[in-house]
């Protein structure tokens, strides 16, 4: 695994027992070939990525007009960017004259228009073709019709999702209704105030591994008294093994010596005065399909967005995000992203040890799922599911 840090951070179908011979204890995995695959990770890319709302950048990244980042979405390169009205755009990031990539950077800032590095043909913010060599003389090219393609998008939580689907699903329905079904509600997650915290550190890692070892592993605790001794330091429940995603609206409990969430049980940051007493010493995790992972705890916010862009490599982007305060003031967050920064890497080391024998003979039917991982088998189902397999 590598890391790097970006401009805004300072560091850089289930199976069970009867029909397979397994004890009632434990459900088979999906078998090792979904994990290296292409032409499964390329239905994935079309049925799941390409279909489904995807979180895409901090709107934060897109903070006046012309700011612009780029993203890899299943098979296709969007560029985002703010308009002049500040609302946020998202468009293929396809060249409607003969197909060049219109941007090539992954960030940066326009004037106001977008320009073709190969024929100059320019649009403007809103995606419409105002520009190109001879346009006057060709009255009857559309400046709308040969316009950037647009792609869906919305704000929520102060990061910007697209959809690339011509039919998006329901927001509401797909992205929500993850939270919803994790916490019981939306008011336990509008709490935290999330579109209104900062990034204090945003740390990229690349993954060698593929994406569905990576939510199966962020899905269970199994492995939490294994690999990851400072945070059972500070959540001693996950040392049983059981997730705090395994029970609805269940927040783990602080331990009685940690002062807050840090790498060593030491003070954390100021509190998000929004949380309520009940979340307060907590800590929830969720999952949104088809890539975020959220953290909450009382002080911050660890939100994590996957771009799979190989069948075996997965890029990560992580933000820690805090108080608006506390990170204009420069206050020390060392100690508090130390600890899930080191979580992330103990998950990511085992998702990249397991990946290389997802091609051994050995797990050509897959491995096993213990009880308290059992919950991993309805995700191996919904991905089946999308992909139209049993
Ligand atoms: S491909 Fe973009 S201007 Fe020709
Ligand atoms: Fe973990």
């Amino acid at each position: 695994m590598t890391t790097t840090g970006t401009p805004t951070g300072t560091t850089t179908g289930t199976v069970t027992g009867a029909s397979t011979g397994l004890s009632e204890s434990l459900i088979a995995t999906l078998s090792g070939h979904h994990y290296t695959d292409a032409g499964i990770f390329r239905l994935e890319q079309e049925h799941i990525f390409e279909s489904m709302w995807f979180c895409a950048a901090r709107s934060s990244e897109l903070a006046k007009p012309g700011a612009f980042r780029t993203v890899d979405v299943g098979r296709e390169s969007v560029l985002l960017t703010r308009s002049r009205d500040h609302t946020v755009r998202a468009f293929f990031n396809v060249c409607r004259h003969r197909g060049a990539k219109l941007c090539t950077q992954e960030s940066g800032e326009v004037k106001r228009a977008f320009q073709c590095p190969y024929h100059a043909w320019t649009y403007d913010l809103q995606g419409k073709l105002v520009a190109a060599p001879n346009l006057t003389k060709m009255p009857d090219i559309g400046r709308t019709a040969y316009g950037l393609m647009p792609v869906a998008v919305r704000e929520w939580l102060g990061y910007v999702w697209v959809c690339l689907a011509e039919d998006p699903p329901s927001f509401e329905e797909q992205v929500i209704g993850d939270v919803v079904a994790r916490l019981g509600d939306t008011e336990a997650i509008d709490r935290y105030d999330i579109a209104d915290l900062e990034i204090g550190r945003r740390i990229v890692y690349d993954v060698r591994a593929n994406w569905k070892l990576i939510v199966e592993n962020f899905m269970e605790c199994y492995h939490c008294a294994t690999i990851h001794p400072e945070l059972t330091e500070v959540l001693p429940e996950f040392a049983d093994g059981y997730a705090a995603q395994y029970f609805v609206g269940h927040g783990a409990a602080f331990s009685p010596e940690a002062k807050g969430f840090t790498v060593d049980g030491s003070e954390g940051l100021d509190r998000i005065p929004t949380v309520a007493e009940e979340q307060d010493r907590r800590y929830y995790a969720l999952t949104v399909k088809p890539q975020v992972f959220i953290n909450l705890v009382p002080d911050h916010v660890i939100f994590h967005r996957m771009f799979p862009l190989a069948v075996d490599r997965t890029v990560v982007e992580c933000d820690w995000l805090y108080l608006k305060d506390v990170v204009d003031s420069g206050r020390d967050i060392s100690r508090s992203v130390e600890l899930f920064d080191r979580v992330n890497r103990q998950d990511f080391d085992a998702c990249e040890r397991c990946q290389p024998a997802m091609s051994s003979r050995l797990y050509a039917k897959g491995g096993v799922l213990v009880p308290s991982e059992h919950h991993i088998g309805d995700f191996h189902t919904w991905v089946n599911g999308r992909l139209g397999m049993r």
